[in-house]
């Protein structure tokens, strides 16, 4: 029976606490420590069911994957990739999915990806025409999606690539090809994206440069495996905690070790824009990764206009900011961010659609959002099966009139295991059920 969410207004958040692992950066060691064999320990990691998919997926490659606890993975093996007995499923993952078939694009074997019906409806051209001109053979459903048979070439040509969209899934599916290619590969990117790979590749001695929107990653890279990489804490998590700080005046939270990568961390610019206030303190670095104790002050908070550049760099938390934007003074406008409607779920409709539920005024287009503040009602909301849609109505229902029920959260453990508990630990109302 799937999971829902009851969210009860009137609680304001409260004291510090620590997120699960990063979910990019989880996947990406996972990956990468397979990649260069050897054994490694990371430590932090997301025990969440999409970094799991992953983790059983190179098992099935014939990686060694050990769960020392849910939390620390040992990834053993002599870098090779033996053929899998059957088809990889990575559930819900696109980073999964895609990372992946940029690794085997560059190894001698074949495999057949795929995943739940929400993966298997999100387009795959955007990997499979890169690595495809990079050499390998990669085969999409006719309507451009997973089932993907990847049949993998031990070496690979480099390419200079323009990404027609803003990805790092696709970005870093061609720089994990790059490690079998005779010649450089150079990615141009329409907006600067995470660099959690660029970064996991430094860190196992890979010569990656970066200028603003250009990567290059050298040909004949080899990876020296560190013995440990600590992942993060997941900002992406934490950014609901910040949401329900933000929207209080004069409730702040803290959220120990949570990854302020500038690449990444987009949101809590714009929730200062808002109006709300943002501390970093303690900023250190991990694994090449910059990590701080992060504070959320809500205040009074208005619209703000957000740009294609600025979705890029905030692009998972563009739903949780909407859910802040509908207690805001006045309009809040999102522009560029057509990338959200071939995400878990079309991103941009499911807000605009749970909002209208809740009597929150907005104006869905092609590539954005319109939302004007107001007073949330209560309601029952459709998540649409998409985690971060359900967190951020469970969120805004903390600022709403009555109870907002949430439907179909069973995703939520893709990305963050225990947040009804972590939520219900800050002081606010959001409890789960089995519907
Ligand atoms: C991710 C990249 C983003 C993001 C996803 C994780 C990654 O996807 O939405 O949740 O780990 O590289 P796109 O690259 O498709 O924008």
């Amino acid at each position: 029976m799937p999971k829902r969410l009851l969210s009860q207004p009137r609680r304001k958040p409260s004291g510090r606490h620590a997120v699960p692992g990063d979910k990019s950066i989880s996947h990406r060691a996972l990956l990468i420590a397979a990649a260069a064999g050897g054994e490694t320990v990371i430590e932090n990691f997301l025990d969440g069911s999409d970094c799991r998919a992953t983790a059983n997926a190179l098992r099935a490659l014939g990686v060694g994957i050990e769960f020392v606890d849910t939390t620390r993975v040992r990834v053993s093996g002599d870098g090779k990739f033996t053929a899998p007995k059957d088809v990889l499923d990575l559930g819900n993952s696109g980073t999964g999915l895609r990372l992946l078939a940029g690794l085997l694009a560059g190894r001698d074997v074949t495999a057949t990806l795929t995943g739940d019906a929400s993966l298997r409806s999100r387009p795959m051209r955007r990997v499979a025409q890169p690595l495809s001109r990079m050499g390998a053979s990669i085969e999409t459903s006719p309507r451009g999606t997973a089932p993907l048979v990847v049949r993998g070439k031990s070496v690979l040509r480099g390419i200079d690539y323009a990404m027609p969209v803003a990805s790092a899934q696709v970005k870093s599916a061609i720089l994990l090809a790059g490690l079998a290619a005779k010649e450089a590969v150079i990615v141009h990117e329409p907006a600067v994206t995470r660099d959690h790979t660029e970064r996991m590749l430094a860190a196992f001695g890979a010569k990656v440069h970066r200028e603003a929107n250009l990567v290059r990653l050298e040909r004949g890279a080899t990876l020296a495996t560190p013995e440990r990489i600590d992942v993060p804490g997941d900002l992406s998590s934490a950014a609901f905690l910040f949401a329900a700080a933000a929207m209080n005046p004069g409730a702040s939270v803290t959220v120990a070790g949570v990854g302020v990568n500038p690449t990444r961390a987009g949101f809590l610019d714009l929730l200062a824009r808002m109006g709300a206030k943002v501390s970093l303190e303690n900023p250190r670095e991990i694994s090449g990764e910059p990590l701080a104790d992060v504070t959320v002050t809500g205040g009074t908070l208005a619209g703000i206009e957000i740009s294609g550049a600025e979705v890029a760099l905030a692009i998972d938390e563009i739903p949780v900011l909407l859910a802040v934007a509908a207690v805001a003074e006045g309009e809040t406008v999102v522009r560029g961010a057509g990338e959200l409607r071939v995400k878990e779920s079309d991103r941009l409709a499911a807000m605009a659609d749970g909002l209208s539920k809740l009597g929150i005024r907005n104006a869905l287009r092609e590539d954005g959002i319109g939302v004007f503040g107001g007073e949330p009602q209560p309601g029952t909301i459709d998540s649409r099966g998409d985690h971060r849609i359900a967190m951020s109505f469970a969120i805004l229902g903390q600022r709403a009139r009555g109870p907002v029920d949430i439907l179909d959260c069973d995703t939520i453990e893709t990305s963050f295991p225990g947040f009804a508990a972590l939520m219900q630990q800050a002081g606010l109302d959001i409890t789960e059920f089995q519907a």
